[in-house]
């Protein structure tokens, strides 16, 4: 779940962002953006996703393997244990993922994936071998999960979530972390409090956990299990973002953000926070610092004293063209290409520092219900 501002929040956190210098922690990469599965909520592939606006031909594009190393080996250079999360898309539809992952790991990067989950069976020894932690969505109990991701999906990935748990056993390793994320939706909403009692039911030998962000290691677990509410936004404040970005820094917007747009987000926010306070507490969680559901849906302008984003000082996004943007799920705001510029030169570039310098004093109107503008600071 979403949390609320930690010890850095309000003015302290604007206080920390005016002194912050620029330095690189984690790469997300959307190697290709491919992907086996269409999602009814996703931003990408789903009903209102960009990916299916765009020519079919242009998103088969994947990145070249040699450019990509070629770039990674100047980041991890100077940058150990650098964090890379890769994502897309659906991951492993990479052609040259192990290859990517193999290298990451020579440069001693710590390899993070968000996965479907649909295409782990035959990789399995090979995950073990180099994934610090899995992030797999499933979207509910069965049958809502299915009813968004595809009949027969759910089924498949917990098989694929078992063969993974048993050769953790076989080989007595604590690694891979397996992280299952649940985004709450009209599609779902209804089915919340019945999701940590199919997943022991489906799982009935392992210890579910639903993930405490203020103890994440107080319980043993086999599976850890994160409640992600949508990422959304209005027409009216896409629209206004898109003139932002035109106006502040002179920036023309890819179609991303209508990605979010939800007209209606079609939830009964009410009975979703009860549901969800009945479910906290039969797992005995602390809610004090978790984001209040129903102001999170219907009052998009609270930001839970979240008042800045750090994300363009420690993080970096490469999307299949080889574009370098600061911004996880919107590719507007690029810094060059991989395919001509350095990592130096765009990390250190005019650009970066311009987009930086306009995030220090203002906020973009997409951020309020970005999951960056809810990382903590401390923990980037
Ligand atoms: C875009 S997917 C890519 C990785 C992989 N294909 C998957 O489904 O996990 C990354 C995560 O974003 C989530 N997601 C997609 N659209 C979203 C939205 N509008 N709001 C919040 N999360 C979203 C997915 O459920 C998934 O957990
Ligand atoms: S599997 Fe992931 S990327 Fe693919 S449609 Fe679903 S949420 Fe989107």
């Amino acid at each position: 779940m979403l949390t609320k501002a930690g010890r850095l929040g309000g003015t302290a956190l604007v206080e920390h962002v005016r002194q912050l210098k620029p330095q690189i922690k984690q790469l997300t990469l959307f190697p290709s953006e491919l992907c086996n599965y269409r999602c009814s909520f996703c931003h990408i592939w789903g009903e209102t996703g960009w990916a299916l606006k765009e020519p079919q031909r242009a998103i088969r594009e994947q990145l070249d393997i040699d450019v990509l190393k070629r770039f990674l080996g100047e980041v991890t250079e100077n940058n150990k244990n650098l964090g890379v999360i890769i994502t897309g898309g659906e991951p492993m539809l990479y052609k040259h993922f192990t290859e990517l992952v193999t290298y990451l790991r020579s440069r001693k990067a710590n390899v993070y994936l968000l996965t479907n989950g649909s295409l782990i069976k035959n990789r399995v020894e090979f995950i073990m071998e180099n994934i610090v932690a899995l992030n797999i969505s499933i979207d509910g109990p069965e049958e809502f999960h299915d009813s968004i991701r595809g009949k027969g999906s759910f089924k498949t990935i917990c098989e694929n979530i078992d063969a993974l748990i048993q050769e953790k056993r076989r080989r007595k390793k604590m690694f891979p972390f397996i992280n299952i994320t649940m985004v709450l939706s009209k599609y779902n909403y209804k089915s919340v409090k019945d999701f940590m009692r199919a997943l022991r039911e489906r799982f009935p030998s392992e210890s579910v956990v639903l993930h405490d962000s203020r103890n994440p290691w107080m319980k043993r677990r086999d599976l850890s299990v994160n409640l992600a509410p949508l990422l959304f936004t209005t027409p009216e404040r896409g629209q206004a973002y898109a003139d932002q970005m035109k106006e502040h820094l002179n920036c023309d917007v890819s179609p991303a953000w209508q990605g979010f747009v939800e007209e209606d987000i079609g939830i009964d926010t009410l009975e979703l926070k009860r549901d969800l306070e009945e479910l906290w507490a039969e797992e005995g969680i602390d809610t004090s610092h978790f984001v209040d559901i129903h102001d999170y849906f219907t009052d998009i302008e609270n930001v839970f004293e979240r008042s800045k984003c750090v994300a363009p000082w420690h993080e970096m996004v490469i999307r299949r063209t080889g574009d370098v943007y600061p911004c996880v799920d919107l590719p507007d705001y690029k810094y060059g290409n991989i395919y001509e510029n350095s990592f130096q030169d765009m990390w250190e570039g005019e650009r970066a520092t311009a987009f930086r310098d306009y995030l220090r004093d203002d906020n973009l109107l997409m951020c309020n219900r970005c999951t960056r503008m809810f990382a903590d600071a401390e923990s980037f």
